[in-house]
């Protein structure tokens, strides 16, 4: 007999992969351009031109034993040293190389840092709308996950309920800003009344705990008049979690980091566990060749602009065909409220309009349905008479 937890999340596809695999054979029956695909938040920009070119030159220049060779477990020295200054700079943190561990991406960042710090029978707590698989995380980790209400209105976490949920078992908070599936960015009064909150608790109760941010959108933010609070410049036991994914829009090469606050006294006990749990689950050495190249690319990203168009039509349109849609500030997702109750039942109305929405049950909230616009601006643009139909039969 082998494991059947594993076998069971082996088998049982996740909400979006299910209707994106739906979306597939109904593109086959119809046509590509007849379904209006928005389930899956993989990147529809290209990397930036800087990343072709530093590859080339990385492959052509680079002494291949070194760039296809092992590193240092924890990843590359002169890497985690660039992208340490480089936090350092834009945030004014005083990481060193020995903060940073090298992953592959965010998925692998947040199982690391969740192996490194629960214990059996620990909770962590994050806020709903969260992404779906910090359940599976976290549970791997031996955490019960605890998903606190957000703000029905701004969907900035609701900071009394995470009062009330905080107790001895909790060893982290993880946020997700901006926030997948809701694009809503966290405040900075948001994350400040959080960190005194978290603090606060240690305090009183002389229990530990992590503020965990997973930031794979942090630089998908369309105005420049809002930020994305830095969190080790808020709380001292911050571990940030990153990811090139959709940053660099290289999803398929799997490459991020772990950030640990220099600021946390037990730094070196923490930064240990992170190596240990990378070692006990296999994550050592993410790849060299990936690991030079945001190395070599340091503070580009992709061409976000097309996300901000696709945001603008989709907000514009439903908005004036009576849909009530959260304003997203970044990444590149955005909440629709259904137009019915149950959302399940409405993203299968939405179906018979070719429109592939994923309904918002399987990220803690009911009621709302999460469109991905990281899509072509022409796929929006044919979307929209469905959008229009759908609503009128709400109406009729
Ligand atoms: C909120 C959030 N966290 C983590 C991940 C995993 O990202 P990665 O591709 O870097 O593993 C995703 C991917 O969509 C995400 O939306």
């Amino acid at each position: 007999m082998i494991n059947g937890t594993n076998v069971k999340l082996g088998k049982v596809r996740s909400a979006i992969r299910e209707l994106f695999e739906y979306g597939r054979k109904r593109k086959a029956e119809i046509g590509e351009e007849n379904v209006f695909d928005f389930s899956l938040g993989n990147p529809s920009v290209p990397a930036p031109e800087e990343v072709k070119t530093e590859l080339l030159r990385l492959i052509s220049e680079t002494d291949p034993v070194f760039l296809h060779g092992y590193t240092s477990a924890q990843g590359d020295y002169s890497v985690r040293k660039t992208l340490a200054d480089d936090i350092n700079a834009r945030f004014g943190t005083r990481l060193t190389a020995d903060c940073l561990y090298m992953t592959c991406g965010a998925a692998a960042s947040l199982c690391i840092t969740l192996n490194a710090l629960v214990c059996s029978g620990d909770e962590v707590i994050t806020f709903a709308p969260f992404f779906p698989e910090y359940s599976v995380f976290a549970s791997r980790a031996g955490a019960k996950l605890v998903a606190v209400k957000s703000d029905p209105l701004s969907f900035q976490p609701d900071l009394a309920a995470l009062r009330s949920e905080l107790c001895d078992k909790t060893k982290a908070v993880i946020i997700n800003s901006p926030n997948n599936p809701s694009g809503v960015v966290y405040s900075e009064k948001t994350i400040t009344a959080l960190a005194e909150i978290l603090r606060e608790h240690e305090e009183k109760t002389g229990n530990e705990i992590y503020l965990i941010s997973d930031e794979p959108y942090r630089e998908l933010v369309f105005d420049d008049s809002i930020s994305v609070p830095y969190i080790m410049n808020y709380y001292d036991r911050a571990i940030v979690c990153y990811s090139y994914s959709k940053s660099l829009s290289l999803p398929g090469e799997r490459i991020g980091y772990i950030a640990v606050s220099n600021k946390m006294e037990e730094l070196s006990e923490v930064y240990a566990g992170i190596c240990g749990a990378g070692r006990a689950l296999g994550y050592v050495c993410a790849p060299n060749l990936f690991q030079q190249l945001v190395k070599a690319v340091t503070g580009k990203t992709a061409d976000i602009s097309v996300y901000k168009r696709n945001r603008d039509i989709l907000c514009a349109a439903l908005t004036s065909y009576g849909y009530t849609v959260i304003k997203p500030d970044g990444a590149f997702y955005l909440f629709v409220k259904a137009l019915e109750e149950d959302a399940e039942k409405f993203a299968e109305k939405a179906k018979e309009y070719e429109l592939l929405l994923v309904p918002s049950d399987s990220f803690g909230v009911k009621g709302y349905v999460r469109i991905s616009y990281c899509v072509d601006t022409a796929m929006i643009e044919r979307s929209l008479p469905a959008f229009r139909k759908l609503a009128e039969s709400y109406k009729a």
